[in-house]
């Protein structure tokens, strides 16, 4: 299983935001439409053997996990508007400690990164937090299966998010020496491992 774990600082809370704004009063929900879809598809086919998980921070409610389940998803196609429509239905159902499902394969609860990292601890899932001056993925002898790799969005990650990482235990890993948007860093961790993988 591959799980993505994505922090997302200014992404709105509710549901009552428009598709056609998601870059701007949506908190840069963009971003995670485009988290999804590049941790979800194949060409013409899904990752059934891997979940994303949203830790949403924005206004005016934070600490909302929203997470996608690859392998019973369904309505969701490749196009931004789509998934940005199953996050909207997920926050229109109301958030408490236990997760409710909005559309199948798509859930949400209340909750935030220290939640996910201990849960992901319990079950012994490898936590790797992807930072650029980390070490190389491709020379790593890090497992990358049964993993949650860990990445900020546009601002990154804040000094007290990385310790909670770190003192989690988890590894610093780096997919190449320049910064990449959060979306283009899941193609190459995927790439990397399905080379692993398949070849
Ligand atoms: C757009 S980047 C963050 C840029 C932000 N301005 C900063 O300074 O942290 C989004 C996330 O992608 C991940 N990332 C970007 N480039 C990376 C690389 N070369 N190796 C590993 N992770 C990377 C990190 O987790 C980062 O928080």
């Amino acid at each position: 299983m591959r799980h993505f774990l994505i922090i997302a600082h200014k992404a709105l809370t509710t549901g009552d935001f428009s598709l056609n704004d998601m870059p701007g009063s949506a908190g840069r929900m963009d971003i995670l439409c485009r988290c999804i879809n590049t941790s979800l598809f194949l060409s013409h086919d899904m990752r059934r053997d891997v979940q994303v998980h949203l830790v949403l921070l924005g206004d005016p409610d934070p600490g909302k996990i929203v997470r996608f389940d690859g392998e019973t998803l369904r309505y969701l196609s490749p196009d931004e508007r789509s998934s940005g429509s199953l996050i909207k239905k997920a926050l229109q159902k109301t958030a408490g400690d236990m997760e409710v499902r909005s559309t199948p394969g798509v859930f949400i609860r209340r909750g935030g990164l220290d939640t996910l990292l201990s849960e992901f601890k319990k079950h012994g899932v490898n936590l790797i937090y992807l930072r650029e001056d980390g070490d190389d993925i491709r020379t790593t002898d890090e497992p990358l299966d049964n993993v949650v790799f860990i990445l900020g969005d546009h601002v990154g990650v804040t000094d007290e998010e990385e310790e909670l990482i770190t003192a989690a235990g988890a590894k610093l890993l780096s997919v190449g020496p320049l910064s990449l948007h959060s979306d283009h860093c899941i193609t190459v961790l995927h790439n990397e491992i399905d080379r692993r993988t398949y070849t």
